[in-house]
């Protein structure tokens, strides 16, 4: 028996990289998996993989999230245990990116989030049991270089996910945030000099974050580091913050080309 046998678990943005790799972690745990993606020949293909379902589509918008979530009971024949909002978009640029390019960054980092809680949390306050985990990033917690509506948004879902686990802890809703930085899928290829300076140098594999997730689902905890130097980081920002802009300054400074 897998740890997580006949659980019924949706994935978001599974179609490949880490959502992909949480996918193949849970059907080998014995789950009983929903992939889904934008891109429905990824979904298909990993479904098959895994013996899981494919519901390919939108998994931010209103109507795309209810329709993933409405086909996902449907193929698991019955209520969804754990949810993984994990798709998302590696918006970059500051203020200057465009409207459509901030919105697009909300809607999907974040708006997926708030929509597929709104559609399961009558369900799992119901039957007291549910799981949320949210794949946000390292740049929720600290930032991005380069990539103000990445890091914005991820503050966001960060926000989210804290607001739903201390709503609904005492209720059997169980949340957890998934923060890696740097994750070798076609993601961190999208981040450009960037990502090559700050994420590159301690990538991981998609397959060690899934790891990450198991681990933290078995011992109920609610940050989820795959790379555990990120609490550190995490701590001297809070507790020193211009020291901690002052570094993050000094690597900015570096791709400028500049003095660091
Ligand atoms: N790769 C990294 O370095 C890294 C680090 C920290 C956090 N993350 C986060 O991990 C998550 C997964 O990223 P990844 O690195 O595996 O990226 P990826 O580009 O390999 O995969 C993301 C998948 O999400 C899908 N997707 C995008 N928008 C969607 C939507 N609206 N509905 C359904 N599917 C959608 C894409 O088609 C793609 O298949 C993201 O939330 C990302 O922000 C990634």
């Amino acid at each position: 028996m897998g740890a997580h046998q006949d659980t019924r678990i949706v994935v978001t943005g599974a179609g490949r990289g880490i959502g992909a790799a949480l996918a193949r972690r849970f059907a080998a745990e014995g789950a009983r998996v929903v992939v889904n993606d934008l891109d429905a020949d990824a979904a298909k293909s990993v479904a098959e993989e895994i013996g899981g379902a494919a519901v390919p589509g939108d998994a931010a918008g209103e109507r795309g999230v209810a329709e993933l979530i409405r086909q996902a009971r449907t193929a698991l024949d019955g209520p969804i245990d754990i949810y993984c909002a994990n798709a998302g978009v590696p918006t970059g640029g500051g203020p200057e990116a465009s409207e459509e390019d901030w919105a697009q960054a909300w809607d999907v980092n974040v708006m997926s989030h708030v929509r597929a809680a709104r559609a399961l949390l009558p369900e799992w306050l119901d039957r007291g049991k549910g799981r949320f985990v949210a794949t946000v990033s390292a740049a929720g917690l600290l930032t991005m270089i380069g990539a103000a509506p990445y890091s914005v948004t991820k503050h966001g879902a960060l926000a989210f996910a804290e607001w739903l686990s201390l709503t609904y802890r005492h209720r059997g809703v169980g949340v957890h945030a998934v923060c890696p930085q740097g994750v070798r899928t076609n993601m961190l290829d999208s981040t450009g000099a960037e990502g090559e300076l700050v994420l590159t140098p301690t990538a991981i594999e998609p397959e060690q974050v899934a790891d990450a997730v198991l681990a933290g689902i078995a011992d109920e905890r609610f940050l989820i580091l795959p790379h555990p130097e990120v609490a550190e980081y995490y701590a001297n920002r809070a507790t020193n913050p211009d020291r901690w802009l002052g570094g993050m300054n000094k690597l900015q400074r570096r791709l400028d080309g500049g003095q660091a």
